[in-house]
């Protein structure tokens, strides 16, 4: 089975529109582990109601609640993932992480970049700019992750119209509709091999 670990630092509802995905048969791929740097987001209650394994992380660990980078990296190596997917997770991910897993880390960005990215750019930041700039699309991309934020290689991306939008959050709210849909598509394009990188492009097969 294709293992998959879920980075994570809020609410979790990309996690459980994967999880859902896989209950239904249409993702063929395992939940092996999730990872948060947040010990008390919310995800990690979807987590232990669902019997999914979960770590903290966290440069200085707390009461032994958290993990480091080391030992991460021995956790997720003994558990064989073959793909991380950063669901929401809003911390830089390490450089051993990244070296580690070269073109196996994939984040879930909710805007159309490489427009409306890099530091600063998440959650609400995101909306709020894109509203701002009277822009009358905005969508969701999935990337490859390297060593700048939100700068990877685009994998996939989908584009809603927002031109009748009133406010950020009603930007925010079709944008996650995108999203739930496209993380899990993306996921099973890489259970089925189906992703090509070359030197200045992704191509789905
Ligand atoms: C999503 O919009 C994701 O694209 C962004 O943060 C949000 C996370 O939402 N990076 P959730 O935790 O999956 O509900």
């Amino acid at each position: 089975m294709y293992k998959i670990a879920v980075f994570v630092s809020g609410r979790g509802s990309n996690l459980i529109s994967i999880f859902n995905q896989i209950e239904k048969g249409i993702l063929k791929a395992e939940i092996a582990a999730v990872v948060t740097n947040k010990k008390d987001c919310k995800a990690l209650d979807f987590t232990s109601e669902n019997a999914i394994q979960s770590f903290v992380i966290s440069n200085n660990s707390e009461n032994n609640v958290s993990i480091s980078t080391t030992q991460l990296l021995e956790k997720l190596g003994g558990l064989k993932i073959d793909l991380i997917v950063l669901a929401g997770y809003l911390k830089k991910i390490p450089i051993e992480l990244i070296n580690s897993y070269k073109n196996k880390i994939i984040n879930i960005h909710p805007a159309l970049l490489p427009s409306f990215g890099g530091k600063g750019m998440y959650g609400i930041n995101v909306h709020r700019a894109v509203f701002n700039s009277s822009a009358k699309v905005s969508g969701a991309t999935i990337h490859f992750i390297d060593e700048i934020y939100d700068n990877g290689k685009i994998i996939d991306q989908e584009a809603v119209n927002i031109s009748d939008v009133k406010t950020p959050e009603e930007i925010a709210a079709k944008v996650l509709t995108i999203e739930h849909k496209l993380l899990p598509r993306v996921i099973q394009l890489f259970v089925e091999n189906k992703i090509i990188i070359t030197d200045q492009r992704v191509y789905i097969n």
